[in-house]
Formats: structure tokens, C-alpha cells, sequence
């Protein structure tokens, strides 16, 4: 089933649970993500990375996704991740992304607060869900991360953009951590206790299941997961050798070793229990 980024967290928020986010990258990435949901009778959103969008990867997925969306008897959410821009945003909307995110974070405060209400009124004619980020959340190669969010911050920043989900720096980054990272559980309940807007984790690769359901405990309904989306389907393409099955087969191979990941990760989020 089609929904909105907002309408799909909404029940994250009442069930007090989180819906994981997968980034794809291929039609096996995807496939994986589709037969984890499938399975495990869970909703789940479906994203791809901005530059993705504008490559014929992008292009030729996107129906793909969206006939795909139609099939689940499950709420899924087709989402932008990391948009860079209007244009981008535009583009995603286009390609028929139920959500899009802006993410201008290392744009000073204010500025990130005119940018980001600009393309929420954009988002909101078009009707699909936004997400915004306040506290930049880079990556795990970074030598300096940036501060965590405020929360009186967050309050003003939801209240003046308007947006429905809000990404919050709170200790994770994109990327392999050399050392586990560790989440600030009391800053996303007070975030969580002060704004309306659904909070949201990114960089959930390689986040320790206990600092997830934490999180999660704490009020964060959507969390994103890229690289072990990425590093499943490696494992999985390594264990044939490619040489002497048909791609097809060796290709399903590497889609079932995501669709346990993300089986993993979706009961690990309570997202099955719905
Ligand atoms: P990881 O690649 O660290 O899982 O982060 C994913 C993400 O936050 C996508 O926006
Ligand atoms: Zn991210």
C-alpha cells in the first residue's frame, strides 16, 4: 500500500515503534527490502540516496518501486534521502517519492530554517511528506562531528519549517563506526517530548541493538540503514561463485542475504508487530 512519510510514521508514533528506512541501490537491493516486508507482514520505506535520482539507475527503478508499492499489502513510503536541493527535490517528486528530505544542515540555523520552509511549501502542493535535518550527521570517516542538536532548537526549527520528520544529530554518522557509537537516549526524549515532528536516526549500520530499542524507547520512529544494506548483498554475491551459476541465480542469492538483513532489523524495530 502507497502512503505518505508522514501518514506511515504516524503509526510508528501510536504503535510506539520505528519503521526502518532501507537505502537501495539496485533491483536486488530492492528486491530484498520488498520480501523482508512481504514476510514479516511489516511496513517499511523505501529510499534512494539524491544522485541516485538522476541517474538512469534512478529512472528506470522508480516505477519499478512504485508498482511494487501497490503490490505490499503493508504501508510503504517511497522517499528521497538526503535531497540536495530543490531541483532534486522536484525530480524525486516527479519519480513518484511519497517523501522527500532537504537536508541543508551545514547550513547556519537560520538559513537552514529559510531554506528548508521554502521547500516544504513545495512539498506540501505536491502532497508527499518532508524531513528535515538540524544537527549535521556526517560521517564515520569525519575527524570532527558536529554537535549534537539542541533541543529548544529542534522546537523552533519544526515549528518555523513545518516539516513532518526531523533527523537529528545524536551521536550516529554514515558510514562503517570504528568503535560503536554511543546515542544520546536523553536528547531524543527531550526532543521527542518537545516537538511534533516524527524524529528520525540516520546512520543506523552497525548501531548496537541495545542503543536501537533505546532510541526507539526515547522516540525515534524512523531509522536509516545503507551501508550493511550494502555489505548483506556483498556477503551474499560472494558466497556463488559468479562464474558458474546464471546471474539470475547468482544475482537472487545476493537479494536473499538482504532480505535477512532487513528481517533482522525490521523485528528489531518492532515494525512487525503492527
Ligand atoms: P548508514 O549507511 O550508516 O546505514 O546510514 C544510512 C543513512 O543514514 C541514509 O541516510
Ligand atoms: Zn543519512
Amino acid at each position: 500500500m502507497r502512503y505518505g512519510l508522514k501518514e506511515i510514521l504516524d503509526i510508528a508514533e501510536k504503535g510506539n515503534f520505528a519503521i526502518p528506512a532501507f537505502n537501495v541501490y539496485n533491483l536486488e537491493t530492492l528486491m530484498g527490502v520488498v520480501n523482508a516486508a512481504k514476510k514479516t507482514n511489516a511496513p517499511i520505506i523505501i529510499q534512494m540516496y539524491s544522485r541516485l535520482f538522476d541517474t538512469d539507475t534512478g529512472r528506470f527503478m522508480a516505477p519499478v518501486i512504485k508498482e511494487m508499492m501497490n503490490n505490499l499489502k503493508t504501508p510503504v513510503a517511497f522517499h528521497l534521502d538526503h535531497g540536495v536541493g530543490v531541483e532534486e527535490i522536484m525530480r524525486a517528486i516527479r519519480l513518484g517519492t511519497t517523501g522527500v528530505m532537504l537536508d541543508v544542515s551545514t547550513l547556519p540555523f537560520e538559513k537552514n530554517i529559510k531554506a528548508t520552509k521554502d521547500a516544504v511549501l513545495l512539498a506540501k502542493e505536491a502532497g508527499v511528506g518532508f524531513e528535515g535535518e538540524l544537527g549535521h550527521i556526517g560521517s564515520t570517516k569525519d575527524e570532527k562531528w558536529a554537535d549534537y542538536t539542541e533541543a529548544v532548537d529542534a522546537v523552533k526549527y519544526v515549528n518555523e519549517t513545518g516539516i513532518d520528520a526531523l533527523a537529528i544529530m545524536v551521536g550516529t554518522a554514515h558510514g562503517k563506526y570504528a568503535k560503536a557509537p554511543e546515542l544520546a537516549i536523553g536528547r531524543i526524549k527531550e526532543i521527542h517530548n518537545n516537538t511534533k515532528a516524527h524524529l528520525v536516526l540516520h546512520g543506523g549500520s552497525g548501531v548496537p541493538d541495545n542503543q536501537i530499542k533505546a532510541a526507539i524507547d526515547a522516540g525515534i520512529r524512523k531509522i536509516n540503514f545503507g551501508t550493511d544494506v550494502c555489505c548483506s548483498f556483498i556477503e551474499g554475491y560472494k558466497k556463488l561463485d559468479p562464474y558458474s551459476a546464471p546471474l539470475d541465480v547468482v544475482m537472487s542469492k545476493a537479494a536473499e542475504y538482504v532480505e535477512n538483513f532487513a528481517t533482522e532489523k525490521i523485528q528489531l524495530l518492532g515494525a512487525d508487530k503492527i
